[in-house]
């Protein structure tokens, strides 16, 4: 079983796969909505109990309309369709991202998968849904300097968990893999935090071409790698030696 708690993925290359086949990019993402439900069977059946996925980036409002309806309907499609399977999976649902920004059907939809499922203990699932982790920040800031300005939060407060819990993702744990798809080597602005010990896995496929052996590969490249969080390999080798 591997040490994963936290998964991210940024699953990249829809449009484009689409567009090699002389496909609409619609296409392509319908076929990576395919591809999100088998990984999340498949990282839960791994025993990873956190999965936070990047659906839908602030930036993307910026795309034709007729794309961002497509995406905002398989969004919806998607809730939908899998609510039934959450629940009975133990799966809990949870959006990050600006609410605000999200058509009604597409906010109340999440709101109710999110309220159905927020008992559920086997794994979170994020959606990242206009999301942007700098306007996050930006956010969670705001939310403190508006106590401190009641009163309510002193320097002294201002500790790395109480920024972490600020976030939208919570009092998750950090993210410990970050793959993303179809061979660009960026974040994005997903996580910029929450990822910034993360190991760090590039994948040239693109995403609707993702199966779960790529799964098994990057979590077996992540087993294999030296998390040394600023130690030296030995004090690692000390530590973890027998005493
Ligand atoms: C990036 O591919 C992907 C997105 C902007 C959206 C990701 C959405 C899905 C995988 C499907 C819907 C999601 C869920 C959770 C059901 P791109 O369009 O930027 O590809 P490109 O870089 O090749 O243009």
């Amino acid at each position: 079983m591997t040490s994963i708690k936290h998964l991210a993925v940024i699953m990249d290359g829809n449009g484009r796969w689409a567009e090699s086949k002389g496909l609409p990019r619609t296409v392509g993402h319908e076929r990576g909505a395919e591809v999100v439900r088998d990984v999340t069977r498949a990282v839960r059946q791994r025993g990873i109990t956190h999965l936070t996925l990047f659906a839908f980036s602030s930036l993307n409002w910026g795309r034709p309309s007729s794309e961002v309806q497509a995406l905002m309907d398989l969004l919806c499609h998607f809730l939908e369709s899998q609510e039934i399977e959450m629940i009975a999976e133990g799966i809990r649902l949870k959006g990050i991202g600006e609410r605000a920004m999200l058509p009604a059907n597409v906010l109340q939809l999440l709101e109710r998968v999110e309220r159905n499922t927020m008992h559920n203990e086997a794994m979170i699932l994020n959606l990242a849904i206009s999301y942007d982790g700098r306007r996050d920040l930006v956010r969670a800031t705001k939310q403190l300097v508006s106590l401190a300005c009641q009163g309510q939060l002193l320097p002294a407060d201002v500790r790395e968990e109480l920024i972490m819990t600020e976030l939208s993702t919570g009092a998750l744990p950090d993210v410990d893999l970050l793959i993303r798809t179809s061979g660009e080597r960026r974040l994005s602005g997903f996580l910029p935090v929450e990822a910034c010990y993360a190991e760090l896995v590039f994948i040239e496929k693109m995403w609707p071409e993702f199966t779960t052996d790529d799964l098994d590969e990057a979590i077996d490249e992540f087993d294999h790698r030296q998390r040394r969080f600023g130690l030296t390999g030995h004090q690692l080798e000390v530590s973890m030696s027998p005493t």
